[in-house]
């Protein structure tokens, strides 16, 4: 059996992915729950697909690059800003790795309009 979550949040022109999981992980989940809010996105006429991934979390970010997500932007220490408020949110992450900058990607549903 394979399950997952996943929770998005509207907002203009689409909507930010705020949570996706997948229990066990490696056994398609995620990328079937990514798809289906993709065809959900293309049917409303949601321009993109936003989220926020840590910058320890390189599986997830392997996972979102290899399916058309691009990186927009770095908000560094924002986890470490976050970790003021939250002291339990670890200073190490996946493999090591100190956890303290938030990644953007985005995952365009239409071309982008020439600037
Ligand atoms: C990242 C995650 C959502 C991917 O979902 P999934 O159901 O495991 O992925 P799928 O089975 O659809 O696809 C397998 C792909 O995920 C990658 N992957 C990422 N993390 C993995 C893990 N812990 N175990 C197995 N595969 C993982 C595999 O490398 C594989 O990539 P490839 O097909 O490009 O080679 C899931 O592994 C997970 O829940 N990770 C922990 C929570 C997390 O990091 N969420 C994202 C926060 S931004």
């Amino acid at each position: 059996m394979r399950r997952g979550c996943l929770a998005y949040s509207p907002e203009p022109g689409g909507a930010e992915v705020v949570l996706l999981a997948a229990d066990p992980p490696g056994r398609g989940a995620g990328s079937a729950l990514l798809a289906a809010l993709e065809v959900l996105g293309r049917t409303r006429g949601w321009q993109r697909l936003r989220l926020l991934a840590t910058n320890d979390n390189t599986p997830a970010l392997r996972f979102y690059q290899r399916r058309g997500w691009d990186l927009i932007a770095l908000h560094r220490d924002a986890v470490t800003r976050d970790r003021r408020l939250k002291p339990e949110i670890p200073a190490v992450g996946h493999g090591g790795i100190p956890l303290r900058h938030a990644l953007e990607l985005e995952r365009r549903l239409v071309p982008e309009e020439e600037p």
